[in-house]
């Protein structure tokens, strides 16, 4: 029997963007992009035009690069919303208008101040200007998870006949349990009219652990698109993991009467990439993109894994990407290897000068790492990615020491802005001491909330990746830094988080305001 298609509505850029300092650079969302391209997502929302011009700029940009995909861009039920993302979408081959109004009676009270009935109208006006830029729109109704059902349903009836053309039923708060979800979902199509001419879309949030569960069992009820990140990113305990979600229903063919596109040999690069770049670590036991999730510890398993892989394994590693984590590149490895191997991982330097600059990164990397891999090269490029004009802090010199018995000692120099002051510090170890060190001459009044390391690689020369989240007045950035020495990656990682500190304008979270 054909199965329906499942459609995989990626919102990585965006709800997992909303993660506490997960936000990421234009160039970081155009890598992003074009890996879920690769892996054949259906729907990339790409971000929320309206939350500030930056925001705006990386959903065009977005827009002018990916062919296959639909782009999306979120917007409140207001007109100026409307009208940024319609702009922000317009060169994309396939485009979407996503717009949302809360619906559950708290939010109509408590936040929008708004009666029932103004929801029903401004929701549909929505629709309206959604239309003059695309026939795809889609709209979600907010907290649809603690919304009366019978309210749902007018809303609902109102749209499809206003033009929506996509009904998402967003959990919004993760408070729905999966019987009780998949029947808003089933009663929400039995009863709306026409509701057979439109998709039901689910959006689950993670707050008690039932984000993927709740998605499966809407999928039975009826859904036939779920919005999901990868690795489950996004506010709070984060989103409906899109490789959770993929491999439950192409393991559980038998059940499921759906089937998703997606090429599931790209989830555990994806996975990495955005790992990297949001300094959001995957806890290895994390199902399917954790490090231990085809890893048999246990004497009996694996006795059982080598007799009859079956006994065990419900899904085979290189299915989901495990085994294209392979070695690339090596010392001797020439210019044109080092082009054509980033080209295969959608990467295109877009002068020859950023090109030289990247190789001469790499030439110095092999040297000290014989063996290169895909991870080092998208650390490399992250790297490379930070440019004069974003980078007013600067590690130009650093001499640490660390001795049995003697307290650690750093000596830096920065360059601030261009101009060279020396920093000096002990501390109660290496990395302490260096953080030390800089706050002494740059005083950033910012407040340290999580340092994490993690091998990119294996091995002992393997780069270690470093995550260092600070605040600041109300707003959180993480800053990632990666080298074979770790307290040279330290470094790098916390100036990393001043410099988006420095240079990246505050912006507006879309379900904040009306
Ligand atoms: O969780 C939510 O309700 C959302 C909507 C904006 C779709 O993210
Ligand atoms: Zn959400």
């Amino acid at each position: 029997m054909k199965k329906d298609q499942l459609i995989i509505f990626d919102t990585t850029l965006r709800d997992g963007e909303q993660s506490p300092g997960a936000s990421m650079t234009k160039d970081e969302k155009i890598r992003v992009a074009r890996q879920l391209e690769r892996m054949r997502v259906d729907v990339i929302e790409a971000g929320f035009a309206a939350a500030s011009p930056g925001d705006f700029d990386a959903i065009n940009s977005i827009a002018q690069v990916i062919r296959e995909s639909t782009v999306c861009s979120l917007a409140r039920a207001n007109e100026n919303d409307i009208r940024r993302a319609g702009e922000a979408i317009a060169p994309a081959p396939r485009k979407r208008v996503h717009t949302f109004i809360a619906t559950s009676p708290i939010h109509m009270e408590k936040k929008l101040r708004m009666t029932p009935d103004q929801v029903v109208e401004q929701a549909v006006k929505a629709i309206g200007w959604a239309r003059e830029y695309t026939d795809d729109v889609e709209f979600s109704a907010e907290d649809a998870g603690r919304s009366d059902i019978d309210f749902l349903c007018r809303v609902f009836d109102a749209v499809i006949k206003a033009g929506a053309t996509t009904l998402n039923v967003p959990d919004t708060v993760g408070y729905n349990v999966p019987g009780q979800y998949a029947e808003t979902i089933r009663q929400l199509i039995e009863r709306v009219p026409n509701s057979d001419k439109v998709i039901w879309s689910v959006h689950c949030h993670n707050d008690l652990g039932l984000a993927v569960a709740n998605s499966l069992a809407a999928v039975m009820a009826g859904a036939r698109q779920v919005e999901c990140t990868v690795n489950g990113l996004g506010e709070r305990a984060g989103n409906a993991s899109l490789e959770e979600v993929v491999m439950a229903v192409r393991t559980r063919a038998d059940i499921f009467p759906v089937e998703t596109r997606i090429d599931t040999t790209q989830i555990v690069p994806a996975s990495k990439l955005i790992s990297q770049i949001t300094g959001y670590p995957v806890q290895p036991n994390k199902a399917i993109v954790g490090a231990n999730a085809f890893a048999h510890e246990s004497g009996i398993h694996q006795d059982g894994v080598l007799k009859h892989r079956e006994t065990y394994e419900i899904m085979r590693a290189e299915d989901v990407g495990w085994s294209q984590n392979k070695l690339v590149l090596g010392k001797h490895s020439g210019r044109n290897a080092f082009k054509s191997r980033l080209a295969e991982l959608g990467v295109v330097l877009d002068s020859e000068e950023a090109l030289n600059s990247a190789f001469a990164k790499f030439k110095e990397l092999a040297d000290k790492k014989h063996e290169i891999f895909d991870e080092d090269l998208q650390a490399l490029l992250s790297d490379e990615a930070v440019t004069p004009e974003t980078e007013h802090y600067k590690l130009t010199y650093s001499q640490v020491t660390s001795e049995t018995g003697e307290t650690p000692v750093a000596r830096l120099t920065l360059s601030v802005g261009g101009e060279e002051k020396k920093a000096e510090s002990t501390g109660s170890g290496p990395v302490d001491a260096t953080f030390k060190a800089i706050e002494s001459v740059l005083n950033s009044g910012s407040e340290l909330l999580l340092y994490s390391v993690n091998n990119i690689t294996s091995g002992t020369d393997a780069q270690g990746d470093v995550t260092v989240r600070l605040s600041k007045g109300g707003r959180v950035v993480n800053g990632s830094g990666a080298d074979t020495d770790i307290v040279i990656a330290s470094v790098k990682a916390y100036l990393n988080a001043l410099n988006r500190l420095h240079n990246e304008p505050a912006k507006l979270n879309p379900q904040e305001g009306v």
